[in-house]
């Protein structure tokens, strides 16, 4: 490598996935300029505190939305790789925040890949696009063929991003590639608000006597969830494959919120999930999907990619990190 090619911007990097790709960008030998919003409780570093104080990491204040403090981060790094993590990822919150989700998932992308261009420096793109775009899926398998329909305004934000990308790639010329990411879920690092860390912290909290029960929306929803950090493994890769191109990163099972309470809380000990889960109907969304499930053979075949932890395993040490956690 030439000093140029150690250099990575990762933005979304006190997040769950941007933390995971930046450290493990830094384990390859890699310099990684993590992008970080200003507010008042600076530098709040979330899920990188690992990152703190390493020399191979620094932070450059700025904002996805700001595109001048995207064209001083590329013109001032010249990053031989740019991991596009950032985003208001909530589907939820999307629905009542729609035009904030639209200015930081949708445009945030185009900036980004804009700074590149003004800046006159040839840099490797990721979108972290996602299984959102899909929509209800049927009886289907998502695969990178499949039409997209998405079902919620981050849905329709994050469409403008993998189709931006894909522009850049066939105007430009530019290496800028999407994967498409099904649910990934990281042990202590997954924001609280998400399905599967509420209900780990939830069963945290029931064993150690601090709450008796867990309101939750649709149970029967299903998704594709596999340990964050496997595919995060998948997103280094497409970047390191000899062309750009778009890859669907899944575990190829979809289990329902249901099933995910039930290994959770016999996993803790606490019996059966019936006793302590309840719905509530304010965690319903307008619109839903009601299964995602994806076929992840095009990464396996062209980038050697699978994921290697399990549904169970997932669940499992989710719970466990939780109890532990909450235990100390
Ligand atoms: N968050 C949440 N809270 N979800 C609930 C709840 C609840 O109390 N009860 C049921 N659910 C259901 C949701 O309706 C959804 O069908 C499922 O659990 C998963 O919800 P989330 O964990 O919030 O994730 P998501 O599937 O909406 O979106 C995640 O995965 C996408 C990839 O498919 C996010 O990480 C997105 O950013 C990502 O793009």
């Amino acid at each position: 490598m030439n000093s140029r090619q150690k250099t990575v911007v990762v933005t979304g990097v006190t997040g769950q996935t941007g933390s995971i790709i930046a450290e493990k960008l830094i384990y390859l030998g890699y310099k990684v300029y993590g992008l970080v919003r200003r507010s008042s409780d600076s530098p709040n570093l979330k899920c990188a505190t690992s990152l703190e104080n390493l020399s191979e990491f620094e932070v450059v204040e700025g904002d996805l939305t700001d595109l001048s403090s995207l064209i001083r981060l590329c013109s001032l790094t010249k990053p031989y790789m740019y991991f596009n993590c950032a985003a208001q990822s909530h589907v939820h919150v999307s629905f009542n925040e729609p035009v904030h989700t639209l200015a930081v998932t949708g445009q945030g992308v185009v900036n980004g890949l804009e700074a590149i261009r003004v800046s006159g420096i040839h840099t490797k793109f990721l979108q972290c696009s996602t299984s959102e775009l899909l929509g209800n899926l049927g009886n289907n398998v998502g695969t990178e063929e499949t039409p997209m329909y998405p079902r919620s305004p981050y849905g329709c934000a994050k469409l403008y991003g993998y189709w931006i990308t894909r522009n850049y790639r066939e105007s430009y010329n530019f290496f800028a590639s999407n994967s498409i990411s099904f649910n990934h879920e990281q042990p202590g690092k997954r924001g609280p608000q998400f399905v599967t860390r509420k209900i780990s912290i939830a069963i945290a909290n029931i064993k150690a006597g601090n709450q008796g029960y867990l309101y939750l929306g649709n149970l029967d929803a299903k998704r594709d969830w596999s340990l964050a950090s496997d595919v995060a493994d998948g997103m280094i890769a497409i970047l390191n494959h000899n062309k750009p191109d778009d890859f669907v990163l899944a575990s190829g099972e979809s289990h329902s919120v249901r099933e995910f309470c039930e290994i959770a809380f016999l996993h803790a000990g606490l019996g059966d999930y019936k006793q302590y889960v309840k719905v509530d109907p304010k965690f319903y969304r307008p619109c839903e999907i009601d299964v995602l499930i994806g076929d992840y053979s095009k990464a396996k075949r062209e980038l050697g990619w699978e994921p290697k932890v399990t549904f169970k395993e997932l669940v499992q040490r989710m719970v466990d990190y939780d109890v532990k956690l909450l235990g100390m």
